[in-house]
């Protein structure tokens, strides 16, 4: 099995080590434009293989798309990341149209690979994706989810002084302010969470997951990369190994939760065919009314997209 990172930047390298140290594949190769940089890197990489003990190959190319022929899966995270002040759409024009021509280049050489878009604002790059892709949107979707959700999680285990390994959640919705965590269908160790945690502390923790990004860009000038990348290769692994996992995933809607036409977020089964199915929860009044005011924000920059030279989705 074969993948293909594309941007050798923070997240792009960080996945691509993670997919590597997890062993999963035969071959990753990493990609850039910038001249050096994913050679340099993967050889880094590679080098580490005698330590960590694996054999997966991780290959550089400096916009050579050959090297990436007949990839299974391919990760996009190139574009610029945002910076203090800046909002993830405030990413769209440059992203657009570095999402647009990789995802040409992936389809020529790879053209049955599966997908994944990390560059933002990562809704609208997935659609963005998409529809340069002409590909089934069961084929091309975007990670957030489980970055947002992985937030949430890290957040309540420190609250309730547990382990994060036991703490399971669902977040819906676009990748911003909007997202839509569920508290009531988080559990801890298969605990209602609301029995751990008082109402107070739980909104916080809500309110602190929404402004999670923000949070790491004011702290470091530019955006996080560890969990985003390992969230990434969780996705990755997931396809490859075929294992039906479930994670949030921004995927197309066709009447789902009452929407369609759009990329958001909502929890998907993962495996060979990329997203095997989209679950539809029984949300409530109030969780409904919150995904649809999330879907209506992304809708708003995915018309800028359509607007700028795009076709819609009929
Ligand atoms: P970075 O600046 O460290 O890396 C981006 C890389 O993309 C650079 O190495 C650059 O040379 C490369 N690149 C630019 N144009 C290219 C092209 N046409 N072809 C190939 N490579 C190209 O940025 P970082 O931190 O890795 O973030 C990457 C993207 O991921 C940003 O858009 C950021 O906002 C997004 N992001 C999304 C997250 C999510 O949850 N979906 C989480 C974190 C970041
Ligand atoms: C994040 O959530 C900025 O999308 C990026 O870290």
């Amino acid at each position: 099995m074969k993948v293909t990172v594309v941007g050798a930047g923070n997240v792009g390298a960080t996945c691509a080590d993670v997919i590597a140290h997890k062993d999963f594949v035969h071959e990753v190769v990493l990609l850039d434009i910038k001249e050096g940089i994913a050679e340099g890197k993967s050889l880094d990489m590679w080098q580490t293989a005698p330590i960590n003990l694996y054999d997966t190959r991780v290959i550089g190319s400096t916009n050579d798309y050959s090297k990436t022929a007949k990839s299974d899966v391919v990760v996009i995270t190139s574009g610029l990341p945002r910076k203090p002040g800046m909002s993830r759409d405030d990413l769209i024009a440059t992203n657009a149209g570095i999402v647009r021509s990789v995802t040409e280049n992936i389809i020529k050489y790879s053209p049955d690979a599966i997908i994944i878009v990390v560059s933002n604002p990562l809704d609208v790059m997935t659609y963005c994706a998409f529809l340069t892709a002409k590909v089934d949107s069961k084929k091309v979707f975007g990670m957030a989810g489980i970055l947002d959700t992985a937030r949430y999680r890290a957040f309540l285990a420190e609250a309730l002084n547990t382990s994060p390994k036991d703490i399971q959640a669902v977040l819906m919705g676009g990748h911003g302010d909007t997202m839509v965590p569920l508290p009531r269908y988080t559990t801890v160790a298969g605990i209602p969470v609301t029995e751990l945690i008082d109402k107070d502390k739980l909104d916080a923790i809500v309110d602190r997951t929404k402004k999670g990004g923000g949070e790491l860009v004011n702290l470091m000038g530019t955006s996080a990369w560890y969990a985003p990348g390992a969230a990434a290769a969780q996705m990755v692994e997931a396809i490859i190994k075929d294992s039906q996992r479930i994670f949030p995933c921004c995927a197309m809607l066709n009447g789902q939760y009452g929407l369609k036409d759009i990329y958001l977020g909502v929890p998907v089964k993962l495996g060979k065919n990329g997203i095997e199915e989209i679950i539809e929860l029984k949300l409530n009044d109030d969780e409904m009314k919150l995904l649809h005011a999330s879907a209506k924000s992304v809708k708003e920059v995915m018309d800028v997209l359509d607007n700028m030279n795009q076709p819609a989705v009929k």
